[in-house]
């Protein structure tokens, strides 16, 4: 059992949980994720391991579905049934000298550890952040604290520029230049993001959150093409080069249970 030590609110849909993990926060790099479950019955839930206090383990879930509006219930006190990590491969922290940063909604949350590795080697950091409005947009004050810029958009243009973070990079890239982006976001964010970056011939690397049941390797589930070859996102990624994803087939896979899914949150609602 895994006691939550802290909550926050961060926005309606949107909450951080500090979990008492002494053995993943030992372990962890940036870039690597936990899964848990919230009951011995729970599905399984994949996070990004956002930060590490001590012995304690810092994720952020969006309330999306039934087993996160479930964790989303639990509070100060009570224990996760299930904590397991650190997962996956850490991130690859690349050999440059400028880093933009591309966050869209809760992508802000997997993108900090990143950027803020490369911001403790010396790497000059900006960040692009995108939301659907202000209130939507997280941990920006957490990201002050280490970038040199930040451009904000929303959608609705409730704070900076109206639009999306491609509207805000189509001019930022006709005053500066970087050597190496991140964007962690929606996948149609990611899909258009790697594309205005390869006409301007920087690099992009994005992180891939498939559907995932045991994150060790064996179900499948979580399988993403690249140039033609596939790869799990557990073992292999979650973050991969932004590339030679096939985005298409992966914003396809998204919805495969949409409908399960469905069923699931009427459930909920009676509970
Ligand atoms: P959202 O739908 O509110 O979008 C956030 C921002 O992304 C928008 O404000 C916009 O700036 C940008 N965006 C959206 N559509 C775009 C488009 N067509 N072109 C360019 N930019 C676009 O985001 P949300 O509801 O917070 O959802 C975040 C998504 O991130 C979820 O779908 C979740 O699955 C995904 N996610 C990914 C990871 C990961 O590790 N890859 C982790 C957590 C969440
Ligand atoms: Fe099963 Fe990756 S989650 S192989």
């Amino acid at each position: 059992m895994y006691k939550i030590i802290k909550k926050e609110v961060l926005n309606k849909d949107i909450d951080l949980m500090v979990v008492h993990a002494p053995l993943v926060a030992r372990n962890t790099l940036p870039g690597h994720f936990i899964i848990l479950r919230v009951d011995s019955e729970g599905e399984r839930i994949p996070l990004t391991i956002v930060d590490i206090e001590g012995e304690n383990v810092v994720i952020i879930y969006q309330k999306l579905g039934y087993s996160t509006n479930l964790l989303g219930r639990l509070n100060v006190g009570d224990d996760i049934y299930d904590f397991v990590g650190p997962l996956g491969k850490a991130a690859h922290i690349r050999d440059v000298k400028s880093v933009l940063g591309i966050a869209g909604g809760v992508g802000a949350a997997p993108l900090l550890p990143q950027l803020k590795e490369y911001s403790k080697r010396g790497i000059k950091v900006d960040l692009v952040i995108g939301a659907r409005s202000k209130d939507y947009l997280i941990l920006v004050d957490k990201y002050k604290e280490f970038c040199d810029n930040i451009y904000i958009a929303t959608d609705d243009g409730s704070l900076g520029t109206k639009g999306f973070v491609t509207d805000v990079l189509t001019k930022l890239y006709q005053e500066k230049k970087y050597d190496h982006t991140i964007a962690i976001g929606p996948l149609v964010m990611m899909k258009f993001v790697v594309q205005l970056n390869k006409k301007h011939n920087i690099s992009t690397d994005v992180s891939l959150n498939p559907i995932m049941v045991d994150g060790t390797g064996m179900c499948g589930n979580c399988r993403v093409t690249i140039n033609g070859k596939t790869f799990f996102a557990c073992i292999d990624g979650p973050d991969f080069p932004g590339e030679g994803v096939n985005f298409d087939e992966l914003i396809a896979r998204q919805d495969y249970y949409k409908e399960e899914e469905h069923i699931c949150n009427l459930r909920l609602v009676k509970k």
